[in-house]
């Protein structure tokens, strides 16, 4: 099977290692990609937005399979080009991608179906606005209605500044706190069959205590053995299958990847977001776990075959990923730093922890820093703590100029 990735980041790393250990797959390629993707795929120079140009190629590899990684090309529509020109694709189409697409969308289709989640208001007059900040009060929950790269929401206990993020973003959602630890599952579906894969926990802000700005995740770690067993069980049968059975009623099927955000609140799960894609980071620690090869999954996805496909098999083993991010992450980061001690991670550490790249580039001889999140430092052990030492262990011999990360994640789930 000849597979395309679309993306560059660390979860299109993780998306192409875990393809490269497949079997099935003959050949593997990743447009555009980054430093790390071009040890596993061939890198092709096509823009992840441009929906001709990536079914262009598709075609012209002769490829049996498209996943597309980020959200922005399902929002824009990429996937429906790619299957436009008769190429099964893993990703929704730009109407189910909504989901992700528009937080007011979302509350929408929640609402149709019957799915928990915090009680909320779209509003896009200053007037509104207030209104409905003091009917939550505080601390208040202002979310920016379209795609915001993990950035739109703020959390916050100051009135003003609530107020000044909503008119930054002009048409937003303002909801009920939700109070309770978070909970990341995501669902591989066809549009009528729902398959829940394990869930991870991500770590969003950029400071150790859960201090600091938002981000689009710090790190992750996966199974989560403070969470009652019966969870997996409990979210499919209140959220992921009535959502996508929603979607469906609609005329819209979504088919790829349903990610559930998750509050574990004091009165019973609720949906924080949904995402219409893999989750980046949580996605380099479920798929460190799944052992079942990952082509012939997306694959039956794609092609409306779910229902047919076996139950999906996992290691016991933990996995936990700590994310390098380049100097001032989140705000404007600095890009052109080299990264020193790659090589080391990979004399010393492999198999049991490796690095997989989000924003880095060659440049000659070295691998420096092109993004905001660069390094998804990620291992396995048999629990969380042997994880966790392998994982900063790795995250030891690598310097980076001016780089951040966080020395705690999965240190209270290890305890
Ligand atoms: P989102 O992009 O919707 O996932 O929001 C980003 C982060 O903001 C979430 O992971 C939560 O940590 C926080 N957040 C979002 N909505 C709420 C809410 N209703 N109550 C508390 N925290 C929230
Ligand atoms: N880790 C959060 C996200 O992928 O949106």
């Amino acid at each position: 099977m000849k597979v395309l990735v679309i993306g560059s980041g660390a979860r299109e790393h993780a998306l192409c290692r875990s393809l490269s250990l497949d079997p099935a797959v003959t050949a593997l390629h990743c447009a555009p990609g980054n430093a790390g993707i071009a040890e596993a795929a061939e890198l092709h120079p096509v823009d992840a937005l441009d929906g001709a140009a990536v079914a262009g190629l598709a075609r012209e590899l002769g490829a049996d399979l498209v996943v597309v990684g980020p959200e922005a090309p399902l929002v824009a529509g990429v996937a429906d080009a790619v299957r436009d020109a008769g190429v099964p694709c893993f990703g929704p189409s730009k109407e189910a991608a909504l989901l992700e697409g528009s937080k007011a969308f979302a509350k929408d289709v929640m609402a149709g179906a019957g799915v928990p989640t915090a009680r909320s208001y779209v509003c896009t007059t200053a007037a509104e606005v207030d209104e409905a900040l003091d009917a939550f009060g505080a601390p208040y929950v202002v979310k920016d209605d379209g795609l915001a790269a993990g950035k739109g929401v703020v959390v916050t206990s100051d009135i003003e500044q609530a107020r000044e993020h909503a008119r930054a973003c002009g048409r937003v959602v303002i909801e009920e706190f939700l109070d309770g630890p978070e909970v990341s599952l995501f669902a591989v579906t066809d549009g009528e069959t729902v398959v829940p894969l394990r869930p991870a926990q991500d770590f969003k802000r950029a400071l150790d205590g859960d201090e600091g700005p938002n981000t689009g995740g710090m790190g992750a770690y996966s199974p989560l053995p403070w969470a009652d067993p019966k969870l997996v069980d409990e979210v499919l049968d209140t959220v992921l299958r009535p959502t996508v059975d929603e979607l469906r009623r609609r005329g819209t099927p979504f088919a790829g990847l349903l990610y559930a955000g998750l509050a574990i609140t004091s009165r019973g799960v609720r949906v924080i977001e949904f995402n219409a894609r893999f989750g980046d980071p949580e996605t380099q620690v479920v798929l460190a776990r799944l052992e079942t090869p990952l082509a012939g999954v997306l694959l039956a996805a794609a092609n409306g075959t779910l229902a047919d496909l076996p139950p999906l098999r996992w290691s016991d083993d933990a996995a936990v990923t700590v994310v390098i991010a380049s100097h001032n992450y989140p705000d404007t980061p600095r890009t052109g730093d080299p990264i020193v001690g790659l090589d080391a991670v990979a004399a010393h550490d492999a198999p049991h922890a490796y690095v997989l790249h989000a924003g880095t580039r060659r440049e000659g001889d070295a691998v420096v820093s092109a993004g905001g999140r660069v390094l998804s430092v990620t291992a396995t052990g048999a629990d969380l703590t042997q994880a966790r030492e392998r994982a900063y262990t790795a995250v030891s011999r690598i310097s980076l100029d001016g780089s951040q990360h966080r020395t705690d994640i999965a240190e209270r789930a290890a305890e």
